[in-house]
C-alpha cells in the first residue's frame, strides 16, 4: 500500500466542509447528513463505506447540489476544481455537473432514457456542453462506446438491447463524455454480478489511470475499498467516524464500528472462522440518540459515550477518529495492527 504524501492545496480537488442535510417530513424530521467534511487530492481516490442509510447517496448529491425536495441542505464550503460551487447559478451549476464533476449511480436504468439511442444520449451530454454539430458529437459518442469496450456500431441500439454490465459501461461514457475531473460512482457494481462487477471496476481504474481523474467511490463493500481507494472514510448515521489512508483504516483501525465492519466479513485466510455481524441496527435517522450514535451498538460504550457526541480527533497527519474513548489510558480495540 502507497502511503499518502504531503501535497500542497493545489492539489486539493474537492473540498467540502461540515454538511448537514435534514429532510423535514410532516411528521418528523430525518438528520441524513450531520456535519461531514472531506478533501479529495487530484487522482486520488475516496471511499466512503457504510451501512445502507448511513447517508452516502446524500452526501454524492450534495456535491452536485441535487439534493431533492423536502431536503435541506446546510454548508460551511463546496469548493470543486476552485470553483465555489454553493454561490453558483442555476445556468453555472448545469456546466458544472458533468464537466467537473460527474455520477455514476448503482442503477444504470436511473440514467437511461429508453426511447433513445446510447449514441443520441452520449451525444446529447456532449453537446449540451460543447457547442458542436450532432454529426460531431455522434462521431465523439461512437469513441466514448469505444473506449468503454462497446462496438461502435452499437450505437444505434436502445438500452433494453444492452446488458446490465453493458448499460453501466454506457452510463460510464455517459459520465466520461465531458471530461470531468471528479467522478462520483455510487454503488456502481451493486447491481451486477461478480463477475460482471470485477470488469466494471477494472475498466474505471483504467480510464481514472489514464485520464488521472479524481473519483469518490461509494460503497458497502470493503473489498471493492481495498481495491480501488487511496483514503477512506466510514460513515455512520450521517457522520464519518473514521478516516484515513488505507493503511490508516484498514491497518490501524481505531474505531469499534469500523473494527465490527471487518469483523462481519468472510475472512479469505480462516474460513472457519465464525462471521460476526455488529448485533442491533443503525439509529433511526429522524430519532438519533444523543451521545454517539454507535453508543448502543457498542461493545465498548460507557455512560460518557452515551453522554455527549464525539468530537473528530486527528491522530496524526491522514487519521482522524471519532470515538469518545480514543485516548483513554489503556484502551485499545480488539482488532490488531498489521503492517
Ligand atoms: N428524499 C428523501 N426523503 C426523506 N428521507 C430521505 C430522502 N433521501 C434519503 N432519505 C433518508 O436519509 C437517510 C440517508 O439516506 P442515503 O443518503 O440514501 O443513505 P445511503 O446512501 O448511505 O444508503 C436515510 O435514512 C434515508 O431514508
Ligand atoms: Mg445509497
Amino acid at each position: 500500500m502507497e502511503e499518502t504524501v504531503k501535497t500542497t492545496n493545489d492539489d486539493i480537488v474537492l473540498e467540502l466542509e461540515n454538511l448537514r442535510v435534514k429532510f423535514v417530513l410532516e411528521t418528523e424530521t430525518v438528520e441524513a447528513v450531520n456535519g461531514i467534511s472531506i478533501s479529495l487530492r487530484r487522482g486520488r481516490t475516496l471511499g466512503l463505506a457504510g451501512e445502507t442509510g448511513a447517508g452516502k447517496t446524500t452526501t454524492a448529491l450534495s456535491l452536485l447540489r441535487l439534493v431533492p425536495y423536502p431536503g435541506r441542505v446546510e454548508c460551511d464550503k463546496l469548493v470543486v476544481e476552485g470553483h465555489d460551487v454553493l454561490k453558483m447559478s442555476q445556468k453555472e451549476l448545469e456546466k458544472y455537473r458533468g464537466a467537473d464533476l460527474a455520477m455514476i449511480f448503482q442503477d444504470p436504468m436511473t440514467s437511461l432514457n429508453p426511447v433513445f439511442t446510447v449514441g443520441q444520449q452520449i451525444a446529447d451530454t456532449i453537446m449540451l456542453h460543447d457547442p458542436t454539430t450532432r454529426e460531431d458529437a455522434m462521431k465523439k459518442a461512437e469513441a466514448m462506446l469505444e473506449l468503454v469496450g462497446i462496438p461502435a456500431a452499437r450505437a444505434v441500439e436502445y438500452p433494453h438491447q444492452f446488458s446490465g454490465g453493458m448499460k453501466q459501461r454506457v452510463v460510464i461514457a455517459i459520465a466520461l463524455a465531458c471530461n470531468p475531473g471528479v467522478l462520483i460512482a455510487d454503488e456502481p457494481t451493486t447491481a451486477l454480478d461478480v463477475t460482471i462487477q470485477a470488469q466494471v471496476l477494472a475498466l474505471m481504474k483504467k480510464l481514472r489511470d489514464e485520464r488521472g481523474m479524481s473519483m469518490i467511490m461509494i460503497t458497502h463493500d470493503l473489498g471493492i475499498i481495498a481495491d480501488v481507494c487511496d483514503e477512506v472514510a466510514i460513515m455512520y448515521a450521517g457522520r464519518i467516524i473514521e478516516y484515513g489512508t488505507l493503511r490508516d483504516v484498514f491497518n490501524h483501525t481505531r474505531h469499534p464500528y469500523t473494527e465490527g465492519l471487518f469483523n462481519s466479513l468472510p475472512n479469505i485466510r480462516s474460513r472457519r472462522e465464525k462471521l460476526k455481524p455488529i448485533p442491533g441496527l443503525m439509529p433511526d435517522p429522524s430519532n438519533l440518540p444523543k451521545g454517539c450514535a454507535f453508543a448502543p451498538r457498542c461493545r465498548y460504550a460507557t455512560d460518557a459515550c452515551r453522554a455527549e457526541r464525539p468530537a473528530d480527533r486527528m491522530l496524526s497527519d491522514t487519521h482522524m477518529v471519532a470515538c469518545t474513548r480514543y485516548d483513554e489510558p489503556g484502551f485499545r480495540i480488539d482488532r490488531p495492527d498489521r503492517d
